[in-house]
């Protein structure tokens, strides 16, 4: 099912790329980050281009809770504890500038995309909790931002503890972007959907991104396509996972809030409303895991469904939709050049679920690289960092989860036969020898591949809630059909013809 971001706008269309190009700026991704990255570029006089592989902006841009806000969870005690008080102040002016930025850019470009000024908190509903919320309140208020200790909240339940951060805000993100796509085409840049990108060569001092049949040559690339599609140099793959997260939209007549909310623990609850029909719709967001756990995942949306109605007993459920976030082992967004030894090759991934203030620190700080300009918050989200250790556990966990994938997996015998894959449900099989991935269709039509990772391999787990092989090792997601959905895998999954005997 659609999010309520692309049901509820009319987007603009694009042609795929149909010849070999020259620009200065060719952008891989045509999300948030690289709408922003190419409008900034653009108004400079750059000419840019973005390649999207899909449809601009509905993937992680279409499937937010569309947030703008500095307050990124309880993160600025982890900060100062883990890096610095001046790091923290740094992330946190970083986001700051960002917001302002996206309301100085709607003022500007006379942008009609539902902004709207709202606080934003952090709540807890533990005992053991507030005490986070109290050292998050004073190391906020040490950074010089007027963070606030709250014991009452709009939402229909007691708290214990709230921080909360003032003036954030809230918007519709796809009537934002569409319009900066209309501002980057008038600037004279040019945009291509269903262009996918295989390949980057570097030739002399500049680039060659190929898609299927074409060459952008380009002196700079961005990546900006979620999650880095080349694995080397850079080796973003050692040093993020993805998790998945669910959202449901749904209309009460009981009154509703203002602000926006995030608890501290998980199962994590999110809220926030959005206008809806000449009245108001509630967002509410939970039930994340990490992307490809093997695990079932039909009560994703129940759960998120049987908390709104606990809430709002009238609740009437319009819209359900999911998306997918890169997570750094240190949990600071990875932003600026792609490698020491890539010169002029940008990337921004990482964003750990907050993409609408980092989306736009990251096109500051890309678009003031390619300026040759200094930006104060370059060394902050520096992107060739490499320190596993700072989060050891994590590392340790991707490491395991990739050899077990790798290795050991590929020895189990899987104890299902043809026969127990039921209508619309997918196993791993065992055929001659041979794992085979099987997606039964509702009308008996079977869908096999071999459940292998196009990226580096892992075995692939079976998502009963989307229909969708997902990969344990960087979540990567392919449809049943074999089509590559998420990054950082590039290729498809051949389907097997299956000659099926009794
Ligand atoms: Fe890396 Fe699957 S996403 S092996």
């Amino acid at each position: 099912m659609s999010s309520y971001w692309i049901d509820s706008v009319k987007f603009d269309s694009y042609d795929s790329l149909k010849n070999d190009i020259s620009t200065d700026v060719c952008i891989i991704g045509g999300g948030i980050t690289g709408i922003v990255t190419a409008y900034l570029l653009s108004k400079s006089g750059y000419k840019v281009c973005i390649l999207e592989k899909d449809k601009i902006a509905h993937q992680t841009t279409g499937n937010t809770t569309a947030k703008i806000t500095s307050q990124h969870g309880l993160f600025y005690h982890y900060l100062t504890n883990n890096f610095s008080k001046e790091f923290a102040k740094s992330y946190l002016e970083a986001n700051e500038q960002a917001l302002h930025q996206i309301k100085q850019i709607i003022e500007e470009e006379n942008i009609n995309c539902d902004f709207e000024v709202q606080d934003n908190y952090v709540y807890t509903t533990l005992e053991d909790e507030v005490s986070k919320i109290k050292h998050e309140v004073q190391d906020v208020q040490n950074l010089g931002f007027p963070a606030e200790y709250v014991t009452d909240i709009q939402l229909p339940f007691d708290i214990l503890a709230a921080i909360k951060f003032p003036n954030q805000a809230q918007f519709h993100p796809l009537k934002y972007v569409n319009a900066l796509c209309k501002l980057i085409i008038k600037n004279g840049g040019s945009i291509y959907e269903n262009s996918k990108v295989y390949d980057v060569k570097k030739n002399d001092k500049l680039y060659n991104v190929k898609t299927e049949n074409n060459t952008v040559t380009a002196k700079y690339v961005v990546l900006a396509c979620h999650y880095p599609i080349i694995n080397a140099p850079g080796f973003y793959f050692l040093k993020m996972y993805q998790e998945t997260s669910y959202l449901i939209g749904f209309t009460t007549n009981a009154p509703l809030f203002d602000g926006m909310y995030i608890n501290t623990k998980t199962p994590i609850a999110s809220f926030r409303t959005v206008p809806y029909n000449n009245t108001r719709m509630v967002i509410l967001g939970g039930s994340e895991h990490k992307t490809g756990a093997d695990m079932d995942l039909s009560d994703c949306y129940l759960n998120l469904e049987n908390y709104a109605k606990s809430l709002f007993p009238d609740a009437n459920i319009l819209y359900r939709w999911n998306t997918e976030d890169c997570i750094s082992l240190d949990k600071v967004p990875y932003i600026g050049k792609f490698s020491t030894i890539m010169p002029n090759m940008y990337v921004a991934t990482g964003f750990k679920k907050w993409g609408m203030t980092t989306s736009h620190v990251a096109a500051n700080i890309i678009s003031d690289f390619i300026q040759d300009k200094e930006n104060p918050y370059a060394e902050t989200f520096i992107s060739t960092r490499f320190k596993p250790i700072e989060n050891g556990t994590e590392f340790v966990n991707m490491l395991k989860q990739t050899t077990d994938s790798l290795i050991l997996d590929k020895f189990k015998i899987p104890k299902e036969t043809l026969s127990e894959v039921g209508k619309d449900e997918g196993k791993i099989i065992e055929i001659n020898g041979t794992k085979i991935g099987i997606y039964c269709d509702t009308n008996g039509k079977y869908y096999a591949l071999k459940p292998v990772c196009t990226h580096l391999g892992c075995e692939l787990s079976w998502n009963n809630l989307d229909k969708t092989w997902d990969c344990p090792c960087h979540g990567s997601r392919f449809s049943y059909t074999g089509k590559s959905l998420y990054a950082p895998s590039i290729k498809d999954i051949d389907l097997i013809s299956l000659d099926i005997t009794e």
